[in-house]
């Protein structure tokens, strides 16, 4: 009942602010429900350059994703419900470390998975999402005349693009990973396979490749979606490797089917910081600057490059 209250009181402010709502697929359903655009990181990146017309965007994801909408409309006010909702994955590289592979690989392209920090964008040729990472390694590696790339700071999405590009990826750094889907072991997923023999398996890239391996479909959160709304069978079961937002989304969307989480780990505390209640406060106080994200100018700047370069690839 509060849940419905407060998404009215959202969607009654919202008629009044010049707003746009985004949301990533990993929030909680009652934040998707009153969202006005959902995806996955691409799909965001990309409403956010062409779609997000509003003075205010309101960003309910971690910060890369905030940050990268912000680069991307520097003239524009880019709020984050709860400024601590941040990714762990992209502290594991900093442009530092970038400086250093690029001088030890001189002439190699850099290309850096959108999940990292707006000032290792600037230090890179590329930026690549989990939907798109096979396609741009091939990309700038043709135009780099090389078979070797740099990729950060992801090593299992790095892994991933590998094998399906055969471009070989320098990992920066060797143990960069996402602990929500690096958690997912092989025994809990054959656990669930035991559980429900006829129910596909379908994960993110950022898994272990012996996840991967056993796994009836590889992709995005929105690959994942699209791959459920596609499926054809009357057998229609499965198993969700990726966090449980997704599961909700997909259960609210396609009801007659059975989801299962992979393991009951698959939560992304960082992602459900954010709350209705945060919402409806940044709405009647979007000029509070607490709320705001704004990546420095210099940055943002040599930022925007790599970011539309994959965005011109996709
Ligand atoms: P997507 O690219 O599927 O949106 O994934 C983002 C992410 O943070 C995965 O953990
Ligand atoms: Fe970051 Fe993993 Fe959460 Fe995605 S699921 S936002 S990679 S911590």
């Amino acid at each position: 009942m509060r849940v419905k209250q407060l998404q009215e009181e959202i969607l009654d402010l919202k008629k009044n602010c010049d707003v746009t709502i985004l949301a990533h697929y990993y929030q909680t359903i009652q934040i998707q429900q009153i969202a006005d655009y959902l995806g996955d990181s691409l799909g965001l990146s990309q409403i956010a350059r062409d779609k997000a017309n509003t003075e205010y965007i309101i960003f309910a994801g971690v910060d890369f994703m905030a940050e990268t909408a912000s680069i991307l409309n520097q003239d524009k006010h880019v709020l984050i419900p709860n400024y601590e909702s941040c990714c762990p994955m992209a502290a594991f590289l900093t442009p530092e470390m970038v400086k250093d592979f690029k001088k030890k690989n001189p002439g190699l392209p850099v290309v850096t998975y959108v999940n990292s920090t707006a000032a290792v964008k600037a230090e890179s040729d590329i930026c690549c999402t989990s939907s798109n990472s096979v396609n741009i390694v091939k990309n700038i590696s043709k135009d780099f005349h090389t078979e070797t790339v740099l990729f950060g700071p992801d090593a299992n999405l790095a892994d991933y693009t590998e094998q399906l590009s055969k471009i070989k990826t320098i990992k920066m750094p060797e143990n960069g990973h996402c602990y929500v889907h690096s958690q997912l072991s092989i025994e809990d997923v054959e656990k669930r396979k035991r559980e429900y023999p006829n129910a596909k398996l379908i994960v993110h890239p950022e898994c272990i490749r012996a996840v991967r391996e056993i796994a009836d479909f590889i992709g995005s959160t929105t690959k994942m979606y699209n791959y459920v709304k596609d499926y054809n069978s009357d057998i229609n079961e499965f198993i969700i490797g990726t966090e449980k937002g997704l599961l909700e989304r997909l259960a609210e969307d396609f009801p007659h089917n059975k989801y299962y989480l992979a393991s009951d780990k698959m939560i992304c505390y960082n992602m459900k910081k954010h709350s209705l209640e945060l919402i409806k406060y940044i709405l009647e106080n979007l000029d509070d600057k607490n709320y705001e994200i704004k990546v420095p100018k210099q940055i943002a700047e040599r930022a925007l490059s790599p970011i539309n370069k994959m965005l011109d690839y996709s």
